[in-house]
């Protein structure tokens, strides 16, 4: 099997979909693999690094597609790169059919077969496939870091000669796995650290990492497969008044909350956001998908009264050689999951995995 790696082109994208040492591993299974001058550059990854994994280094993208069998990539091809593909060929890449419904299209016509790494699905047997973890762990740690940065705080309490310094106040607001990261690193870095969800499991996960709980009556909302669902009217602005409430003694609120395949909740008001204090930093990590924040602007930074609200997109990227490293490591085995005895793919759109993530095949759209 021939695979390619091509190099990213899409704007903030510093990722790369294969690093050298999955590469070793897959070119020691039999496979050809050919990667795209400079792919991993942004990701810290080395032509040179590549070549000794046993990569063939292509000077372009065309000859690096070539005759491919899979392309493995980050972000969806855009038509150019589409064209060049080998008619019948395997594509594995975020995909986001509600987004980017063009590209599949376009795959389709090229009668590839794409499958959508961000529809893997939240079970045990490929949970070391699952790129939604693995990124949202990179997110989770930055949010904290962006907004350590953005604050004029020191995050720890210090008893220094020149006084003392109170610590930090944080807040995280959906508790999933960007959440409990971000809660475990605010931690570490000596903040008081509290938190919420409406999922009574995440919430005892906040606990487990020694933060607290804001406590909120009758705010259970957990729906199919361990997913939050939507509060009823009534409980969304009970929860909502608690949550203003706290949020006004916070210095940091992170926001991660999401429901999957929808847009994403509103959880802090502009009523909300003019309580806090001068100075207070709001990370929200959802404003790719809408933000959890009244007046959160996707890639930009907002300040209402002082108050500044950063919206952060593709996180993972701003640490791209770990991320790279996680979301590789979940592509080799999703490979592994995918490749029959004789080295060749078998996308069998029964299985439970392969089924879920496949989202064109043979000049049909899945989704
Ligand atoms: P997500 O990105 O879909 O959502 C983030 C968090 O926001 C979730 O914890 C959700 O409960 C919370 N949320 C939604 N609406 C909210 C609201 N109105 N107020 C407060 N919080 C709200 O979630 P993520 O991180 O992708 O995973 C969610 C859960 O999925 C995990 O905690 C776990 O139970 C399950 N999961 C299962 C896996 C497996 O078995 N392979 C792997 C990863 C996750």
């Amino acid at each position: 099997m021939r695979i390619a790696i091509p190099r990213e082109r899409t704007a903030l994208e510093s990722r790369v979909a294969l690093v050298p040492e999955s590469v070793s591993k897959l070119v020691k299974a039999g496979a050809e693999v050919v990667v795209e001058r400079q792919a991993g550059n942004n990701a810290s990854f080395s032509d040179d690094q590549y070549a000794a994994a046993g990569a063939t280094i292509a000077a372009d993208y065309p000859s690096c597609v070539s005759g491919a069998h899979l392309i493995c990539k980050v972000q969806p091809p855009s038509a150019d790169e589409t064209a060049a593909i080998p008619e019948g060929a395997a594509v594995i890449c975020y995909l986001q059919p509600a987004v980017f419904p063009d590209a599949i299209q376009r795959l389709n016509g090229r009668k590839a077969s794409a499958l959508a790494l961000e529809l893997v699905p939240r079970i045990t047997r490929a949970q070391s496939m699952d790129v939604l973890s693995s990124q949202a762990t990179v997110s989770g740690y930055r949010a904290v870091l962006l907004g350590a940065s953005a604050l004029g705080r020191l995050m720890p309490m210090l008893s220094t000669a020149a006084g003392t310094l109170a610590p930090a106040k944080v807040f995280v607001l959906g508790a999933g796995v960007a959440g409990l990261q971000a809660v475990a690193t605010a931690r570490r870095l000596g903040a008081i650290v509290s938190g919420f969800d409406v999922r009574p499991a995440a919430r005892e996960q906040i606990l487990s990492l020694g933060a607290q709980v804001l406590k909120v009556e009758g705010a259970d909302a957990e729906g199919a497969g361990g997913y939050a669902r939507e509060q009823s009217a009534e409980q969304a602005q009970k929860t909502q008044d608690t949550i203003t409430a706290h949020v006004a003694q916070m210095d940091l609120v992170i926001t991660t909350a999401a429901i999957p395949g929808k847009k994403a909740p509103v959880l802090l008001t502009e009523a909300a956001v003019r309580g806090m204090k001068p100075g207070a930093v709001i990370v929200d990590l959802a404003a790719e998908t809408g933000g959890n924040v009244v007046g959160t602007k996707a890639g930009e930074t907002v300040e209402i009264n002082g108050v500044k609200i950063l919206g952060p997109v593709n996180v993972p990227s701003q640490a791209a050689f770990h991320a790279s490293q996680m979301l590789s490591r979940n592509i080799q085995t999703l490979l592994a999951h995918l490749t029959a005895s004789d080295g060749t793919l078998n996308l069998d759109a029964n299985d439970e995995i392969t089924g879920a993530m496949l989202v064109c095949q043979n000049g049909t759209v899945r989704v």
